[in-house]
């Protein structure tokens, strides 16, 4: 099931069918903050004053033209500018394929060094998000290139990939900021672990990693043993709760996002807006099948009982 959805994540006949439907609207709501930036700016006002940061991310991915990848880069700079207008504690979290990954690689590289330029003059900081794994190696090297001339810039680290340990090592080498994560897309075995136990373990392993580095990384998981191996890891090392951050998505475990928070960890909530809602909201359907099983119930038309 987590594969066809995968699948059907990607599908562009699909998309519009889903995004028009009002149920799907309502339900995709729990995950999504709304369409407009001032639905964002909002739930990251409220999130602030519960005690957590916010990374913002426009909703969008593998863009068909320039303008549209322009139009995207136009968006997120004037993120930064609400973001330090409100001041607010938020960065913005953004995907290259929106800024034309697969249209260009000067285009995009251009596009993210116009934001990240921004973003650093204002004192803050772009998580490129890690995409599919047709993009990995683009997406480390370019962040490795754009970081040589701005600071104000990191990447995401996907467990679920062998590769992870060597790009983890890597970027650690050049200093590089990193938020570890499971993984979210569909990858064939021979370059992704199949089994969930061996992701799990790989995820701790990079977390051991990243943390002691003195560089400061974002802790992504809902995952209630990976957190508590991460405790217990920063514990026994006598890591500060200063020197990294947990991060959450937006709508999700908000049970334990406020026990985090309560126990005096750093905790960050992604938070996704826009209208190009749909493939985010099908990997989210696709991580937890009663997601999916809400999703249908309402989707069903109400049974109208047992009358004659
Ligand atoms: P896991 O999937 O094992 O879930 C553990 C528990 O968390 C579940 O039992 C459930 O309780 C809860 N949970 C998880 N997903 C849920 C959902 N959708 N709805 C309700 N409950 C859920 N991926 C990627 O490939 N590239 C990226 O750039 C990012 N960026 C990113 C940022 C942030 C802040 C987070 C938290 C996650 C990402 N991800 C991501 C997604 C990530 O790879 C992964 O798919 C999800 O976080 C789910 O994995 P968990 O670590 O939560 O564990």
């Amino acid at each position: 099931m987590r594969a066809l959805l995968l699948k059907l994540s990607e599908s562009k006949r699909l998309a519009p069918l889903i995004m028009s439907n009002g149920v799907s609207r309502r339900v995709a709501r729990r995950f999504v903050a709304g369409e407009t930036l001032d639905d964002a700016i909002e739930a990251a006002r409220v999130l602030n004053a519960a005690g957590r940061s916010a990374s913002l991310d426009l909703l969008g991915e593998n863009v068909s033209d320039e303008a549209g990848a322009r139009d995207a880069a136009d968006g997120y700079v004037a993120m930064f500018n609400r973001i330090a207008r409100e001041n607010l504690n938020a960065n913005v979290s953004l995907k290259l394929t929106q800024l034309g990954l697969d249209l260009s690689e000067s285009l995009c590289q251009e596009l993210v060094e116009r934001i990240v330029a921004h973003a650093t003059d204002l004192g803050n900081f772009v998580r490129i998000d890690m995409e599919g794994s047709a993009y990995t190696q683009r997406t480390v090297e370019l962040t490795k290139r754009v970081r040589a001339k701005y600071t104000g810039v990191g990447t995401v680290m996907q467990a679920y990939l062998y590769r992870a340990e060597k790009d983890v090592q890597d970027l650690l080498s050049v200093g590089c900021r990193m938020r570890l994560c499971k993984g979210a897309y569909q990858e064939p075995p021979e370059i992704a672990f199949p089994e969930k136990s061996d992701v799990d373990a790989n995820y701790v392993k990079l977390m051991k990693l990243l943390l002691p580095s003195g560089i400061y990384h974002g802790i992504a998981t809902h995952d209630p043993a990976m957190i508590q191996a991460t405790k217990d890891f920063v514990r026994e090392k006598n890591i500060g709760r200063d020197q990294f951050e947990f991060q959450m998505l937006y709508g999700i475990r908000t049970d334990l996002q406020q026990q985090l928070v309560r126990e005096g960890y750093r905790l960050r909530i992604y938070i996704p807006f826009g209208t190009d809602w749909f493939p985010y909201f099908m990997r989210r359907l696709a991580e937890r099948p009663a997601n999916l099983a809400f999703f249908l119930r309402n989707l069903l038309p109400k049974s109208s009982g047992s009358g004659a």
